[in-house]
């Protein structure tokens, strides 16, 4: 379904991506790991394209690198950004609708269900502003305004970041769900073991690079995995 090959991005003088190459088939859902730094993030910007980048990105066999962000969109790949990106002074209906520009009218109230179904909260709260919203819900919503867009592939960057240990099991409870649903699913993450714990395949990135690859079982197992990104020692 998805295609990396040899992506490099760069800012300036500064290299954050050094030719990855990784590939995700449909269905699954694949995490990349990484400390901070490592160019994770701009792998997934690279993908949806909204930093510049080379290589190829081959999206069900098209190669889509010099497509604008909303045909990438179109296509039916979507990226939850990293802090959420979500319109703290809308509603969350509003931000819902938002996230569906591109999908025929006579689809959204199909979607709007779709999304309510997974987060009841979200339905419960649709005329509150967003940014009154606790960090949990934000993040809820902000996963549910990129199922607007109708996705076949769901990129999510660092759902968990600052959410308590409980919040994060709800919420990727819910990631499992969506991909029950038939969404794939790639996922950036540093809390390691509960992305591994749902995902079928990982990759560990480096400072730009790829360093290790393989199933999340093996990679569960691995001695340096479980050092450096499990918390586990010996
Ligand atoms: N817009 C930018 N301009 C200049 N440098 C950037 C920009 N965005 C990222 N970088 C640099 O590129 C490198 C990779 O950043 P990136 O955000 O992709 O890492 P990451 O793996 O997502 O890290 P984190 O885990 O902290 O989110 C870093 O050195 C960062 O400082
Ligand atoms: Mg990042």
């Amino acid at each position: 379904m998805l295609e990396v090959k040899d992506l490099k991005v760069n800012y300036g003088p500064v290299q954050a991506v050094k030719g990855v190459n990784l590939k995700l088939e449909k269905g699954e859902i694949v995490t990349i790991l990484g400390p901070n730094g490592a160019g994770k993030s701009s792998t997934l910007k690279a993908i949806i394209g909204s930093v510049k980048s080379q290589g190829e990105i081959l999206f069900d066999g098209k190669d889509i690198s010099k497509l604008k962000v909303h045909e990438r969109v179109r296509h039916g790949i979507v990226l939850c950004p990293e802090g959420r990106g979500i319109f703290m002074s809308l509603t969350v209906y509003e931000n819902l609708i938002s996230g569906a520009y591109l999908i025929p009218k006579e689809k959204i109230k199909e979607k709007l269900d779709f999304v309510y179904n997974l987060f009841p909260i979200l339905k419960e709260r649709k005329k509150q502003i967003a940014g009154t919203l606790s960090g949990g819900e934000q993040q809820m919503l902000a996963i549910a305004r990129s199922l607007m867009s109708s996705p076949k592939l769901l990129m999510l960057d660092e759902p968990s970041l600052g959410l308590a240990p409980i919040i994060v099991e709800e919420i990727f409870e819910v990631i499992k769900n969506i991909n029950k649903n038939g969404i794939s699913i790639l996922l950036v993450e540093q809390n390691a073991s509960i992305a591994l714990k749902i995902s079928d395949r990982g990759y560990v990135m480096e400072t730009g690079k790829i360093v290790l690859k393989g199933n999340s079982k093996d990679l569960i197992a691995n001695e340096e995995v479980k050092n450096r990104y499990l918390g586990v020692k010996g």
